[in-house]
């Protein structure tokens, strides 16, 4: 009988690797990766483009991501997003992006519409995705849930490093400083909070390296197979 087609859910705070680890354990699998924060920041690209910069536009950005068509494609090995038929894959990791796309992700009605974009793109199984609430909201029964953390320090390194080989000019301490207030920010918001679930697996990365971490959850799902 042929294996059954997981669901597995990585969860956790800004640069704790999970769109590393998640695309890595796709490609091991042969499934798909999604990443739902990239759909977050493509809906704050949106805002952007027309001026709703703000929560006072809440109602317009509702209505920008209801219309909105939002593609994930992969194309030479590396995952493409698309807003509306553009490619927005590089623009999405700008720091006035990061800074404003916690504020738009508070937003009930863009979340909604986006958790039911996720789970129909997952509604076959085989599928990695990450974020910040798939194990709790977007994919409750997924076989395997993954919880990722890392010290801040640490988390402010690694994308550091991530944004300077993109060609971003970045600061170690203002991306700590970012990291923490998006963290606080996604932690506390009322709606969809990032939080592990109680079935999930803690990690803490801080001390492994990512193929210690790909390792552990191939493992966790060969046992869920
Ligand atoms: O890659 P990084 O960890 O910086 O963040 P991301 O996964 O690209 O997500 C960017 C932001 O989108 C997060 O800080 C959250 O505000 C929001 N997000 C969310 O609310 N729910 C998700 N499932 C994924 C992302």
């Amino acid at each position: 009988m042929a294996d059954k087609l997981l669901k597995i859910a990585i969860d956790g705070p800004a640069g704790a690797g999970k769109s590393t680890v998640a695309k890595l354990v796709a490609l091991r699998l042969n499934y798909l990766y999604i990443d739902t924060g990239a759909m977050y920041r493509a809906i704050t690209y949106l805002a952007i483009q027309y001026g709703y910069n703000s929560l006072d536009y809440e109602n317009n950005i509702a209505e920008l991501a209801e219309a909105a068509t939002i593609s994930l494609e992969n194309r030479e090995n590396r995952l493409h997003v698309f807003v509306n038929e553009q490619d927005v894959t590089d623009v999405i990791r700008s720091p006035e992006i990061s800074a404003l796309v916690p504020v738009i992700s508070q937003i009930a009605s863009v979340r909604n519409t986006l958790v039911v974009k996720q789970r129909e793109l997952a509604v076959n199984g085989g599928v990695v995705m990450d974020g910040r609430d798939i194990g709790t909201r977007v994919l409750p029964n997924a076989e395997v849930k993954i919880f990722l953390t890392a010290s801040v320090e640490e988390r402010a390194k690694r994308r550091c490093l991530e944004l300077q080989q993109k060609g971003f000019k970045v600061d170690l301490n203002e991306l700590k400083v970012e990291i923490s207030e998006r963290d606080n920010i996604d932690s506390e918001r009322k709606i969809d909070p990032l939080i592990a679930a109680k079935d999930a697996v803690m990690l803490d990365t801080s001390y492994m390296t990512i193929q210690e971490v790909v390792d552990k959850i191939l493992e966790l799902c060969k046992e869920r197979l």
